[in-house]
This record gives C-alpha cells, sequence and structure tokens, in this order.
C-alpha cells in the first residue's frame, strides 16, 4: 500500500473509531487528531516513517507524536515533532484540526510553499520551530497572534520568508523567542514589536531590514540576546541599553550604522558579547571597563574607529575575544595590555600599529593567547629574533603583509601547538628552518611572496597532522570576523578556522633544489603550492600518494622529466599547474587530466598529448620515426595540441578506411 492509500486507510479508520468504542484502559489517540494527521500526511510528499496505520491505529505511538492523558474522547495530541526527516511537500489547512496541539517542530526539512492561515488557528500553540525549510511567501497579514495567543517560541529561521516583520506579533504577550534570521525580510521594524515585554531572543540576522533601530527596543526589558546583524539598518545606536539590564549578547556587524558608541552601551554591566563590525561607527573607542564587568568578547572590527589604540580596554579583565582590526588607529600596542590574561584572540590588522618588538613582549604576558592576528602593520619592520619571546598557548599567528625583513625566527619553534601559520607577503630572506617539522598541529603554512632560499626542507614531508593526525582547532567564543588577510590577496576570512584546508603554501620565494618524494606521505594535505620558485629535478613519481590534494601548482620553475602517469590517480586534484618548466614528454590522459586546460601545461619544452612523444636524455622530445606524422617538436603546447588532436583524427580516419 502506497502511502496515499495508507492516508486513505487512516481517514476511514479514523472516521470507523468512535469514542464510546473505547474502553478507557486502553485510549487511543482522538479520532479527530487522527483525521487531521491523516489530512496532514497527505499534503506532504513523503512518507513519515513510523506512522502506520495498520501496524497501530493508535497515533500516541507514532514517532514525533505526544498525546495528553485526556479520557474524554481519547487522548488528544499535543506535540507534533519531526524534525530532520527529510519532508517533502507542503503543510496544509488540516493541521488546524489538532486543536491541543502545544509544541510543533517541522524544522530541518524540506517543506516548501507559503504558510497557510489555519496554522495560526491553533489557540494552545506555544512552540512552533519551522526552522531551516523551504518556506516562502509572507509572514504579514496572517493573524497569527488573534488566535495563538500563547505562542512563546517563534523559530521561522533559514527559510525563504519576504516582506515585512509581522505587525500582529504584539497580541502574543507570552513571545520569548523569537527568530527570523536567514530569511529575506526586508522593511523596517514595527514598532508594535517592542511591545513584547516577556521576549528574550530576538534574531533578526541576516535579512534585509532597513531603517534605524528605534528607541522602542528599550522596552524589550527581559531581551538577554538580540542579533540584528547582516541588515541593512542605518542611522545611530540608541542609547537605550541602560533599559536593557539582562542583553548579555549584541550583535549588530554588517549593517550601516554611523555616530558614535552609546554611552549606555560602553556602559553595560550585563553585556558579554559586543559585536560591531563592518558599520560605519567613528570616534575613539570609548569602552568603559570598570562598568563592563562582564564583557568576554569585543567586535568593533572594519568601523571609521580613529585614535590611538585604547588604553583602558586593559581593565576589561574578562576580555577574551578582541578585535580591533581594520580601523584608523595608530600607535604603539599599550603596555598594559600584558594584563589581558584571559585574552584568547586578538585581531589587530590593518591598526597602523608599530613596534612589532614591542607588542609582541608584551602579548607574551597573556599566556592564553591563542590566535593572534597583526597582518597589514609594522610595515618595514625587522622581524623579531628575540629568543626570549614565548607564546606556549599560540595557535594561530598571521602577520601576513608587513613588508618585515629578517628571517623566519627562532622563537616560533617554541610555539609548539601552532597550527595556522602565515607570514606571506613579508619579505623574509634566508631559509625555511627545518624544524618546523616539528610542529606536530601544524596544518596550514603560508609563507609565499617573501624572499626564501636554499631547499625546501626535508622535514616538511613529516608534519604530523598532514599525515595522520585529525585536525581540530579552538574556535574564539564568539564570530571573530576577520577580513582580508592581505590586501588585493584572496579574501580569507579566519571566522571558521577549521574550516580552512591543510595547506603549504611557499610559491613566490626563491627556493631550490629537488621536490622531495616523501611528500608523497602527506595524504591530508589538500593545497601543495611551490609556483614561482628555482626548484629543478624531476616530478616525484609517487606524488600520487597525496590522495587528500586539490590544488598542485608547480608552475615557473625548472622542473625537467616527464609528468608521472601516476598522476592520474589524484582523484581529487581539480587545479593543477606545471606551466613553464623544462617537463617534456607524454601528458598523461584520463582522470582529473582530462578536465586541465592546456595553460597548465605551456611554457615546457616538450610537452604533448600525442602518443610516442618520449622524453630524450638531453631533455628534448624525440619522436617514433614509425609516426613521423605526429611529430610535435618544440612548439607552443597549444599549437601542438591542437595538430596532434588534427592528426589524430586524420589517422583514426585513414585506420578505418583500411580496416573497415
Ligand atoms: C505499514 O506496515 C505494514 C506492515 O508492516 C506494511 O506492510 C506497510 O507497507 C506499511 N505501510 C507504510 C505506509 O509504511
Ligand atoms: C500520562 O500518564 C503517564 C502515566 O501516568 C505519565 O507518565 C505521563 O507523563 C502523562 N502524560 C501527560 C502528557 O500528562
Ligand atoms: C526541533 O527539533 C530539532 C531537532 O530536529 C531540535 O534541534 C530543536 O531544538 C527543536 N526545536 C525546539 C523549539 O525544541
Ligand atoms: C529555534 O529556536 C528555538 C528558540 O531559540 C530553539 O529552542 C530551537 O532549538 C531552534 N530550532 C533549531 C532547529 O535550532
Ligand atoms: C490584537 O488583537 C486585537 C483584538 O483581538 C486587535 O484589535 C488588535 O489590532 C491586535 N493588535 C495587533 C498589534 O495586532
Ligand atoms: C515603551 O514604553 C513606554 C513606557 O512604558 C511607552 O510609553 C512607549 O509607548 C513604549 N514604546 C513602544 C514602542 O512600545
Ligand atoms: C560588510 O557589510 C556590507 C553591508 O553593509 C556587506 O555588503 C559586506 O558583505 C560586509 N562585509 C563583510 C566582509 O562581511
Ligand atoms: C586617519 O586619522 C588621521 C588622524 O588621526 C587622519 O589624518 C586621516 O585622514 C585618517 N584616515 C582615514 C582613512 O580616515
Ligand atoms: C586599512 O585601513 C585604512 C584606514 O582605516 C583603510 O582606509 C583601508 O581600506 C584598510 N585596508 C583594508 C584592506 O582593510
Ligand atoms: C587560561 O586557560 C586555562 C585553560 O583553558 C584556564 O583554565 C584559565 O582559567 C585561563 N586563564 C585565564 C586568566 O583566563
Ligand atoms: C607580494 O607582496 C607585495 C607586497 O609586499 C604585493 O604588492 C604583491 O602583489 C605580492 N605578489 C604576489 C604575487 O602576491
Ligand atoms: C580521527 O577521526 C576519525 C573519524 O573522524 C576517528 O575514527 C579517529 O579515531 C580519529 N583519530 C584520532 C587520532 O583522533
Amino acid at each position: 500500500m502506497g502511502y496515499r492509500g495508507f492516508c486513505l486507510y487512516l481517514v476511514l479508520l479514523a472516521l470507523s473509531l468512535e469514542p464510546q468504542n473505547l474502553k478507557s484502559e486502553e485510549l487511543t489517540c482522538n479520532p479527530n487528531d487522527l483525521r487531521a494527521l491523516a489530512g496532514f500526511s497527505n499534503c506532504l510528499e513523503s512518507a513519515i516513517a513510523g506512522w502506520n496505520g495498520t501496524i497501530t491505529p493508535d497515533c500516541c505511538t507514532w514517532t514525533g507524536i505526544t498525546c495528553d492523558n485526556s479520557t474524554v474522547s481519547g487522548r488528544r495530541v499535543v506535540g507534533l515533532e519531526i524534525g530532520s526527516k527529510r519532508l517533502t511537500g507542503k503543510i496544509c489547512e488540516s493541521l488546524a484540526g489538532l486543536n491541543q496541539l502545544r509544541v510543533l517542530n517541522l524544522s530541518h526539512n524540506f517543506i516548501w510553499g507559503t504558510l497557510p492561515a489555519e496554522l495560526f488557528r491553533l489557540q494552545n500553540i506555544e512552540i512552533i520551530d519551522l526552522s531551516n525549510n523551504d518556506f516562502l511567501g509572507s509572514i504579514n497579514n496572517k493573524g497569527m497572534c488573534t488566535i495563538s495567543t500563547r505562542i512563546q517560541v517563534l523559530n521561522f529561521s533559514n527559510n525563504h520568508f519576504s516582506g515585512q516583520v509581522p505587525k500582529d506579533l504584539a497580541n502574543c504577550t507570552f513571545l520569548n523567542h523569537l527568530s527570523f534570521d536567514g530569511n529575506s525580510l526586508s522593511g523596517s521594524l514595527p514598532e508594535t514589536l517592542f511591545q513584547l515585554k516577556y521576549l528574550s531572543e530576538l534574531n533578526l540576522q541576516g535579512n534585509s531590514i532597513s531603517g534605524a533601530l528605534s528607541n522602542g527596543i528599550g522596552n524589550l526589558s527581559n531581551l538577554v540576546k538580540l542579533d540584528i546583524s547582516s541588515n541593512l539598518f542605518s542611522g545611530v545606536l540608541p542609547d537605550i541599553f541602560g533599559s536593557l539590564a539582562r542583553l548579555e549578547h549584541f550583535s549588530a556587524m554588517s549593517n550601516s550604522f554611523t555616530g558614535l558608541l552609546p554611552n549606555s552601551l560602553v556602559n553595560s554591566p550585563s553585556l558579554q558579547m559586543l559585536n560591531l563590525n563592518n558599520n560605519s561607527l567613528s570616534s575613539t573607542i570609548n569602552i568603559n571597563c570598570y562598568s563592563m564587568k562582564n564583557l568576554l568578547s569585543l567586535d568593533l572590527g572594519s568601523n571609521l574607529f580613529h585614535g590611538p589604540i585604547p588604553n583602558s580596554l586593559s581593565s576589561c579583565r574578562r576580555l577574551k575575544t578582541l578585535n580591533l582590526a581594520h580601523n584608523n588607529l595608530s600607535g604603539k600596542l599599550p603596555n598594559n595590555y600584558r594584563n589581558l590574561k584571559s585574552l584568547t584572540h586578538l585581531s589587530l590588522s590593518n591598526t597602523s600599529l608599530n613596534n612589532i618588538l614591542s607588542a609582541l613582549r608584551i602579548l607574551q604576558y597573556c599566556r592564553n593567547l591563542s590566535m593572534l592576528v597583526l597582518t597589514m602593520n609594522f610595515h618595514d619592520e625587522q622581524m623579531p629574533n628575540d629568543e626570549n619571546l614565548h607564546f606556549k598557548n599560540l595557535n594561530s599567528l598571521i602577520l601576513a603583509n608587513c613588508k618585515l625583513r629578517g628571517s623566519i625566527p627562532q622563537w616560533l619553534s617554541s610555539c609548539h601547538k601552532l597550527q595556522l601559520l602565515d607570514l606571506s607577503w613579508n619579505h623574509l630572506g634566508g631559509s625555511v628552518p627545518s624544524w618546523f617539522g616539528n610542529f606536530e598541529s601544524l596544518f596550514y603554512l603560508d609563507l609565499s611572496n617573501n624572499s626564501l632560499e636554499g631547499e625546501i626542507p626535508k622535514s616538511l614531508t613529516e608534519l604530523q597532522s598532514l599525515i595522520s593526525e585529525n585536525i581540530t582547532i579552538d574556535e574564539p567564543v564568539s564570530s571573530f570576523q576577520l577580513r582580508t588577510a592581505r590586501q588585493g590577496g584572496p579574501i580569507l576570512s579566519y571566522r571558521q578556522i577549521s574550516s580552512f584546508r591543510p595547506t603549504l603554501d611557499l610559491s613566490y620565494n626563491n627556493l631550490q633544489g629537488p621536490i622531495w618524494p616523501d611528500f608523497w606521505n602527506l595524504k591530508r594535505l589538500h593545497v601543495l603550492n611551490l609556483k614561482e620558485n628555482n626548484l629543478s629535478g624531476p616530478i616525484p613519481n609517487n606524488l600520487s600518494g597525496m590522495t587528500g590534494l586539490e590544488k598542485l601548482d608547480l608552475s615557473h620553475n625548472k622542473l625537467s622529466g616527464e609528468i608521472p602517469r601516476s598522476l592520474v590517480n589524484l582523484s581529487f586534484v581539480s587545479t593543477f599547474d606545471v606551466s613553464y618548466n623544462h617537463l617534456c614528454g607524454e601528458i598523461p590522459e584520463g582522470g582529473q587530466f582530462d578536465t586541465f586546460p592546456s595553460a597548465s601545461f605551456e611554457g615546457n619544452n616538450g610537452l604533448c598529448r600525442a602518443e610516442y612523444c618520449i622524453c630524450q636524455s638531453d631533455q628534448t622530445p624525440i619522436h617514433s620515426p614509425r609516426e613521423k606524422k605526429r611529430i610535435i617538436i618544440g612548439l607552443p603546447f597549444e599549437i601542438g595540441a591542437a595538430t596532434g588532436f588534427v592528426l589524430t583524427v586524420i589517422y583514426c580516419f585513414m585506420s578505418r578506411l583500411s580496416f573497415p
């Protein structure tokens, strides 16, 4: 019996059940509720596992259904919780038949369509979670709080709802959680929203809500969490935070707020997390740590703040995460930052900071520091080589694009926990120290665009976390938005460090010598970039052991010999470049090689796609004398390939003629 048949069966069953037939000791679900569930199931396109009237007609035993113990006319359905069941299809009016329903949870499915107004005829409903589905259309004008006045939790996150935030929410007096984040809501916030005096959590992030944040928000005196980030809010922040005495978490990043930090905000004793990243706030940073005793995380990055790096922040003793990057600040790191003993994540990129030696000497007293981002500062300074520097807990150091001179310092070798090191876009010389191989957790190393010389240390082929270890990294306590690591470079977001791909990037240096065959050990490496060096010798045959590789760039070196056929087995490689080397012979065919563009091979002595094209000992290609027609000597690759193709077609054509 298909599920539609099943649904019909349910309806018939429901109609045949009469309450008086039921003995009180074997109460089953109320027939009206059974009928409503059958109708509900009918509108969905997929059957719900665990809902089978043949096995048991008592819907109270079905997956996700909760009933009360009512004895009058069968047990009433009070909970319908069928999240993460891969359900598709729509929900329909019959749901309104479940008039005792208190909890409706359909989250994490693929349910679509507009909201039926009947949903809000459920007068006992308290919790509605429709998050992570494909609902669309307006939420407005459904009369949502006219009958369903007992709603406490409304979670519509991550759907495709559009239109305005509904005005009629105000009659849902008991609402305490409201989540509309991750939709396409627009317009301004209705003032009626601010009548919800029990509201403790309001999530509106990731919509297109515009206008000012009105003073009315100050009426939401029970708010604990307010997130309006990634919207189109503008104007100044209202000075009402004194009324929000329970507010712990306020995030308004990526809007267009202007003006000063309101006085009540920078004095909030309850706030633990404040994120105003990527707005146009200006003036000086006037956080009052003596009032903000609970502040754990402060992100004021990417604004228009000016003045020196604020001295006073050092009194926020509980601060774990601090981001002031990309502001027009200046000067030295204040000496008293050494008192920030709880600090774990710090970014001061592009803040015109100078004196790197002094900054590092101060920060080493922040013993719990695990991530330090100082990109785009200290222009033309010397990389300090003070052997007394110790960063025992540092797992990420990002010091790119500072034009630092000198060499890779010895003190780094004592950062045993290092997982991520980015020293790219500096002017560092000398060699890559062999002690890099001792970093047991290092999985992301970017030394690109320096002046490093000598061989690639063989020890890099022994990096444990690229061989076997699982990669885990401490994430900041809250969002830690760090934009472009380096001007003009790729946009790197260090927001989710663990999402970084395991990488060795030594490109744009002066490295010499071979590519070690032992690189095959690095099974967990995703990106190997050795572009623009002076590497020579062959491409080792067993690089095919780097089974996790997605990008391999060996271009602009002096590599010779053939491209090993075994590389065809690198099944995840989507970017491959060996152009501008001294390679010769046949380009392997099959696997991912059939997808690489010819630009990946150009600028070599004699690479070709035809058969019988082999490397001579003197590195120039020779061709089988029997196959004169397919000889391709010293032609630029594209022409060679094209010629090869044409000749192959001719050859095939002719062979068909001779073997009809
Ligand atoms: C219900 O259960 C019966 C007996 O196990 C089975 O034959 C039938 O296919 C099931 N129906 C659905 C819709 O799962
Ligand atoms: C119904 O009764 C059972 C047993 O007495 C009890 O465990 C259960 O919590 C009750 N359910 C409700 C919804 O009241
Ligand atoms: C709804 O169910 C999901 C699991 O599918 C759960 O994570 C979520 O907390 C539930 N929602 C509510 C409001 O309890
Ligand atoms: C929806 O929001 C409510 C209230 O914040 C929460 O309890 C529930 O877990 C959320 N649902 C999911 C799927 O996260
Ligand atoms: C609240 O409900 C009353 C009547 O039930 C209605 O007149 C009023 O307009 C509603 N308020 C809002 C803000 O929807
Ligand atoms: C906020 O509360 C004040 C005083 O209770 C009231 O006068 C005002 O109308 C309220 N504002 C909003 C937007 O609800
Ligand atoms: C910064 O905010 C603007 C909107 O104000 C948005 O378009 C942009 O994507 C945000 N940038 C980042 C890096 O989040
Ligand atoms: C940065 O601040 C200085 C004064 O401290 C000012 O002269 C300069 O114009 C500002 N730069 C920007 C880009 O706002
Ligand atoms: C660096 O900061 C200056 C001054 O605040 C700003 O003009 C510039 O756009 C910033 N650069 C980047 C890449 O963020
Ligand atoms: C430093 O980190 C350790 C381990 O996580 C923690 O127990 C300790 O309290 C932290 N110190 C400070 C001052 O926060
Ligand atoms: C190398 O770094 C400099 C800045 O130091 C930058 O101007 C240049 O574009 C970078 N080159 C590459 C290829 O990334
Ligand atoms: C690595 O992860 C896999 C699966 O994610 C797990 O089975 C294995 O035990 C982990 N190994 C270590 C050393 O943590």
